[in-house]
C-alpha cells in the first residue's frame, strides 16, 4: 500500500479498561486509504529511512501528544441549539415541553443545515471523530446531517429516528403508522447509501427506535426486520429513568432488555443509552447478545435517577461506549463527559446522603480511573460501532488527534502524570490538529 504521510511524535492509545500505553517518540504511517500501516518504534533498524521516504511528515511539538479520537456513542444531533438549556423538568416533561418542538423546526431545510454544520465542526474540533446521532423523523433532515459530517470530516452513524405510538408522542411530531416508521427508515438507509458514492467518508444509517414508550410493538418488530435485512447497526434508549423502565413493565409486563430483544434488537451491533436502571439479568442478555451500552454521565445526573455502575458493567463483560447525549447533557465535549465518569464513579462508590452511615452509604468497588474513562471514549466506542477505530494501532483508521499539555516546572510530569492531565484539563484550545482517515481536519 502506498503510504501518504507519517506523523512522528509520542501518544496514548488504550489497552484495556486499566492499562493505556505510552508510545514514545513513534512513527506513524498512514497509507493511502487513510488507514495506520505501520507504527516504528525508535529501537527499529529502518525508522530513519521510514522518515526519509516519506512523501509528507508531521512532527508533533514539544509537550504535543497523539490520542484516538472520539468516539461519541449517543447524541441528537437537532437537540444542539438547546445545549446547556432547559434542564429543569423530569424526562417525560422535558420531551414534550422543549424536546420534541425542537425536533420538529427540522422539516426547514435551511434550519438543518445552519445547525448541522456548527453541531458538527464543534464536534470535530473537541476530537470526535465518529459520532453516532439520533436524527430526527424527517428523512430529508437526517441526510443533511451526512453532508455536514461529510463536509466537515466527521465519520458518523445516523438514525432515522422512528416514533408511531399516537398514545405518547404528539400529533405534530410523530410518524402516521408503524408502516409509515419503517418505510421512512428504509427511505432513509437508500437515499443514504446512495449519497456515499459521493462522500469522502462513508457515513452509516442506523435503525433508530426512539425507546420503548415511542413505538408500536410493530414498529419494533418491522425495524428489527429491516436492521437484518439490511445488516445495520441499531440504537435506542434502554431503562434510561425509573418511568421508562416502568413503562415496560407496565405496558408488557417485561423489562426494556427483553422488549427489545424479543424484537430482533439487541445484537452486537446494538447501541443501548444510559441503562441506569439495568439489573443483572440484563447485563447477561447484553453480554450475551454482545450489544453495548452508551454511558451518558453528565445526562444521566438529570435524567438517568441513578448512576450506571460502569465497573460492574465492564466485569460483567459488557461493553460501554461514552456519549454527550446532547441535549439531556449540557456538554458536546466527551473529555467533559470522561470527568463525570469518573466523579460520577466516585459518588457511587462514597455514597451521596451523609445520613446513611459511612459503611453502608455508597457501593463498594465502583469507582474508576482516568484509563477507564479514556478506554469508554475510544475503544469502547470503537467496539460498540464494529469499526476499526480508537486506537493507535496498524489496521486502524488513523482518526486521531492532537493534544497540547504544558504542566509548570513544578509539577510532575511522568507520561502517567501527563496522560491524567490530558484528561482532566483539555479544552477545545488544547486540541491542536484533528485528523480523520489521515486527513487534517483541524
Ligand atoms: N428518551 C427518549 N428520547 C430521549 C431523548 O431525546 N433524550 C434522552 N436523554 N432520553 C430520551
Ligand atoms: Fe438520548
Amino acid at each position: 500500500m502506498t503510504i501518504k504521510k507519517v506523523i512522528k511524535g509520542s501518544g496514548y492509545t488504550a489497552v484495556n479498561p486499566d492499562e493505556v500505553q505510552f508510545l514514545e517518540n513513534i512513527l506513524v504511517v498512514i497509507n493511502q486509504a487513510g488507514k495506520i500501516e505501520r507504527i516504528v518504534t525508535p529501537n527499529e533498524a529502518d525508522y530513519d529511512d521510514v522518515l526519509t521516504a516519506a512523501p509528507e511528515v508531521i512532527e508533533l511539538a514539544p509537550h504535543q501528544y497523539l490520542l484516538p479520537g472520539f468516539i461519541d456513542t449517543h447524541i441528537h444531533a437537532p437537540q444542539w441549539p438547546n445545549a446547556g438549556l432547559a434542564l429543569d423538568r423530569p424526562l417525560y416533561q422535558w420531551l414534550n415541553d422543549y424536546t420534541f418542538p425542537l425536533e420538529a423546526k427540522y422539516q426547514d431545510l435551511d434550519f438543518s443545515r445552519a445547525v448541522y454544520d456548527d453541531l458538527t465542526k464543534t464536534l470535530v474540533s473537541l476530537g470526535t471523530t465518529t459520532a453516532v446521532y439520533f436524527g430526527t423523523i424527517y428523512p430529508e433532515s437526517n441526510l443533511v446531517l451526512a453532508e455536514m459530517c461529510d463536509k466537515n470530516g466527521q465519520r458518523s452513524l445516523i438514525g432515522q429516528v422512528s416514533m408511531d405510538d399516537p398514545e405518547l408522542n404528539p400529533e405534530y411530531y410523530r410518524d402516521e403508522s408503524a408502516a409509515a416508521s419503517v418505510a421512512k427508515a428504509e427511505t432513509f438507509i437508500k437515499k443514504l447509501l446512495a449519497k456515499n458514492q459521493e462522500f469522502t467518508i462513508p457515513q452509516t444509517p442506523v435503525i433508530t427506535p426512539r425507546f420503548l414508550p415511542s413505538c408500536t410493538l410493530p414498529a419494533l418488530k418491522g425495524l428489527g426486520q429491516l436492521a437484518k435485512q439490511y445488516q445495520l447497526p441499531i440504537q435506542s434508549h434502554c431503562s434510561e429513568s425509573d418511568w421508562e423502565n416502568n413503562y415496560a413493565l407496565e405496558k408488557y409486563g417485561k423489562r426494556d432488555t427483553t422488549v427489545l430483544a424479543e424484537a430482533g434488537l439487541l445484537n452486537e451491533h446494538s447501541i443501548m443509552a444510559h441503562g441506569t436502571l439495568l439489573n443483572d439479568e440484563d447485563f447477561s442478555k447484553y453480554q450475551k447478545a454482545q450489544a453495548s451500552i452508551a454511558h451518558c454521565p453528565i445526562s444521566n445526573v438529570y435524567f438517568g435517577d441513578g448512576i450506571l455502575p460502569v465497573k460492574r458493567i465492564l466485569q460483567h463483560q459488557v461493553n460501554v461506549g461514552l456519549g454527550t447525549d446532547i441535549s439531556g447533557g449540557y456538554s458536546p465535549s466527551l473529555y467533559d463527559n470522561m470527568k463525570q465518569t469518573i466523579l460520577s464513579s466516585q459518588q457511587l462508590q462514597s455514597g451521596v446522603d451523609t445520613r446513611i452511615a459511612t459503611e453502608k452509604r455508597g457501593v463498594a468497588n465502583s469507582r474508576v480511573s482516568a484509563k477507564t474513562a479514556f478506554y469508554l471514549a475510544t475503544v469502547g466506542g470503537a467496539k460498540a460501532t464494529n469499526l476499526k477505530i480508537g486506537e493507535i494501532k496498524p489496521g486502524c483508521f488513523a482518526d486521531l488527534q492532537v493534544v497540547e499539555i504544558k504542566p509548570k516546572p513544578y509539577q510532575p510530569q511522568s507520561s502517567d502524570d501527563n496522560f491524567e492531565s490530558l484528561i482532566y484539563n483539555t479544552n477545545e484550545n488544547n486540541i491542536k490538529a484533528v485528523y480523520v482517515g489521515g486527513k487534517q481536519v483541524k
